[in-house]
């Protein structure tokens, strides 16, 4: 193939938002993994329908036939701090490698110029390649996100805490539980760069995806208050199908009183229940507890993903 054209994008449409997804797919059959992340997804989608407060994208096309072989995006969805971006290519060889470097390039300086900013560059599965290329461009290492399994159903505990007479599990309630939540979670993930800063119109944008599932959604009460959650989200089409913990997290006043674990059981057990035999989770790898807790359980790392920060200066000032 001739060197692509490369087509800088601040606004999407549906035909992007149908490109992305054919190139996904591809990328999907190839690679056997999906490419972008919901973040980013969850930004083209919202992007194409005039929602969303940054968007900025490179679309690299075979100059033969105009496919799109690679794609870029920048966005602000999630951590307000950051603005986020993720490549995809579509083929492995090393003209993919080439491609990725220029289009990371392009994507950096596209970004610079329409200001800049702290920028967090996330790869999937990452390599020797990733790194040096993230490294050339001045992006450093920021963390790894763990991608953990296990299999379900857990095997069945006789000596595990359960919830005692004023501990109830039960289901979120949609409409009622919002604030409360929002409370424990926040203070929770007080130091976390994206679960941190929810606020309602956030939960509320969840609800309306269309995995919500409020059963699913596990919630803790100590004496009647919000303690605690255990949030999971089905994957039916992945391969194998998986139940994934979306969000878990104790109110930091009861931590380490074993609810982290009651919590994790009960949504292993609602997503057993739904005949997952695959549970999964995201987990920052330097979250020394979290990582414990799971590894007791029986979960072992599938692959890690990982994330780089840069801060871009304003070209306009150069
Ligand atoms: C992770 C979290 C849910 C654990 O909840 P918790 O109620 O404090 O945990 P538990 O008391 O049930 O402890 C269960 C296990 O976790 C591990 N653990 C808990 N706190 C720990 C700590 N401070 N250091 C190391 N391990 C710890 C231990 O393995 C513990 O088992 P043990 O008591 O048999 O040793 C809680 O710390 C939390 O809400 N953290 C913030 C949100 C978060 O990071 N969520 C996970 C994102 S993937």
């Amino acid at each position: 193939m001739d060197d692509p054209a490369l087509q800088v994008m601040t606004m999407a449409d549906s035909g992007l938002v149908d490109e992305v997804t054919l190139l996904l797919h591809r990328v999907k059959a190839v690679r056997g993994v999906s490419g972008l992340s919901e973040g980013r997804l969850r930004a083209l989608h919202g992007a194409s329908s005039g929602q969303g407060t940054q968007f900025l994208a490179v679309a690299a096309r075979d100059p033969s036939d105009g496919q799109l072989v690679a794609y870029a995006q920048v966005d602000d969805e999630g951590d307000r701090s950051y603005s986020n971006v993720e490549l995809v290519t579509a083929s492995t060889d090393a003209s993919a490698e080439r491609l990725a470097d220029v289009l990371l390039d392009s994507v950096v300086a596209e970004f610079g110029a329409a200001g800049g900013g702290p920028l967090r560059l996330w790869v999937a599965q990452p390599q020797t390649r990733d790194d040096r290329r993230a490294s050339s461009l001045g992006f450093t290492i920021e963390r790894d996100l763990v991608q953990l399994r296990c299999t379900l159903p857990l095997a069945a505990v006789s000596s595990a805490r359960m919830a005692g007479p004023e501990a109830t599990i039960r289901p979120f309630r949609v409409g009622e539980d919002e604030q409360a939540w929002l409370i424990a979670n926040n203070r929770a993930f007080a130091e976390h760069p994206e679960q941190g800063h929810w606020d309602i119109t956030t939960i509320e944008a969840r609800e309306r995806e269309p995995w919500f599932d409020a059963d699913g959604f596990r919630v803790l009460e100590l004496d009647g208050k919000l303690a605690g959650s255990c949030w999971t989200k089905i994957h039916a089409n992945s391969d194998p199908p998986m139940g994934e913990i979306y969000a878990i997290s104790v109110d930091p006043d009861h931590h380490g009183q074993g609810w982290g674990r009651v919590l994790t059981r009960a949504g292993l057990d609602w997503l057993a229940e739904q005949g997952l035999r695959t549970g999964m989770l995201y987990v920052d790898g330097a979250n020394t507890a979290a990582m414990s807790l799971y590894r007791s359980m029986g979960f072992s790392t599938d692959h890690v993903d990982r994330s780089y920060v840069i801060d871009v200066p304003d070209a306009r000032q150069a």
